[in-house]
């Protein structure tokens, strides 16, 4: 038998098991927090832990994460990382994260905000000129699901550059990279896509010192973490008008509660972390994969790099 304990509030529990014993017949499948012995549980499937968690199983494998972000793993320092650890790339996911991406760049680029006031005074008036916006779009992350974001616009007709930690070749899109390059990235980004790995370096990297730096009424967009962004940083700049919108699928504290301000304000637009949605059918291929491959003692695919915590 091999044990897989399933650890994700909103992920679909019952999907999983169908698709997973699908794949692995001698599947022992147990959902937390019904793990039965500790001592028997072979792999962690999981999206986010609360500290101590992995602690508890003395016999881990493997890790495997149900999500692209693996944050809400290393949250625990006592994830074993001497052990292979795997998160998802799964192409459908991406899909919906690029889809979800560039409805938050056009909602603003093609004025949807101001038809959408005209609408409410039912005002037939042709605003002119297709855009207020340049179209220019900066990714700042520019991974498996940045770079999808990033030749998506390409192709709608936007100029798009993209930041990365170190130096890369990303073809027909501008490259900025490392802390030097940030600034300017940030002042020539009319439209901000954040899609970065939350780790240590990138908490809080959106606040207001940087978030000034894009040019006035941009808009930001954010697919990644709410920890990227410095809430009240954000919401003074919505405010002060330096910022013309927000389109999030994510915030900090998460979920936003019920009397929060970015609720209300009119030119942001909020979804419940839902961009880009696991699916079993989808991912289970690479994580029955990865089992086999760590109990054949093979690399496994997807792997996240410690070091770099993601
Ligand atoms: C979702 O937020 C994920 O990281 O997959």
């Amino acid at each position: 038998m091999v044990s897989i304990l399933f650890k994700a509030g909103a992920g679909d529990a019952a999907g999983w098991q169908r698709e997973l014993s699908a794949r692995i017949p001698d599947l022992d499948w147990r959902v937390w927090p019904d793990a039965g012995d500790p001592a028997t549980v072979d792999f962690v499937l999981a999206f986010r832990v609360e500290p101590g968690f992995f602690a508890q199983f003395p016999n881990l494998k493997g890790v495997l994460a149900t999500g692209a972000g693996v944050d809400g793993l290393f949250a625990d320092k006592t994830l074993p990382t001497h052990l292979p650890i795997a998160r998802i790339v799964d192409p459908y996911m991406t899909q919906q994260m690029v889809q979800w991406a560039t409805y938050g760049v056009l909602h603003f680029f093609r004025r949807f905000d101001e038809y959408r006031a005209l609408q409410n005074r039912a005002e037939w008036k042709e605003l002119g000129s297709p855009t207020r916006h340049p179209n220019r779009v900066g990714v700042l992350g520019f991974g498996e699901i940045g770079g999808a974001i990033g030749r998506g616009l390409l192709a709608l007709g936007f100029f798009v550059q993209g930041w990365t930690s170190t130096p890369r070749d990303l073809g027909p899109i501008d490259n900025f990279a490392g802390a030097a390059q940030l600034d300017p990235f940030l002042e020539t980004s009319p439209f901000l896509v954040c899609s970065l790995p939350l780790t240590p370096d990138t908490k809080g990297l959106l606040n207001r010192q940087r978030l000034s730096k894009l040019p006035k009424g941009a808009v930001v967009v954010n697919l990644a973490r709410g920890g990227h962004v410095v809430t009240d940083d954000l919401l003074a700049l919505l405010q002060e008008g330096h910022l013309g919108g927000a389109v999030l699928d994510v915030t900090d504290p998460e979920p936003l509660p019920a009397d929060h301000p970015l609720w209300h304000h009119p030119n942001v637009i909020i979804t419940p972390h839902e961009s880009g949605l696991t699916t079993p059918a989808t991912a289970a291929d690479q994580i029955a994969a990865n089992v086999k491959r760590i109990l054949a003692g093979e690399p496994v695919v997807n792997p996240v790099d410690v070091q770099r915590g993601y």
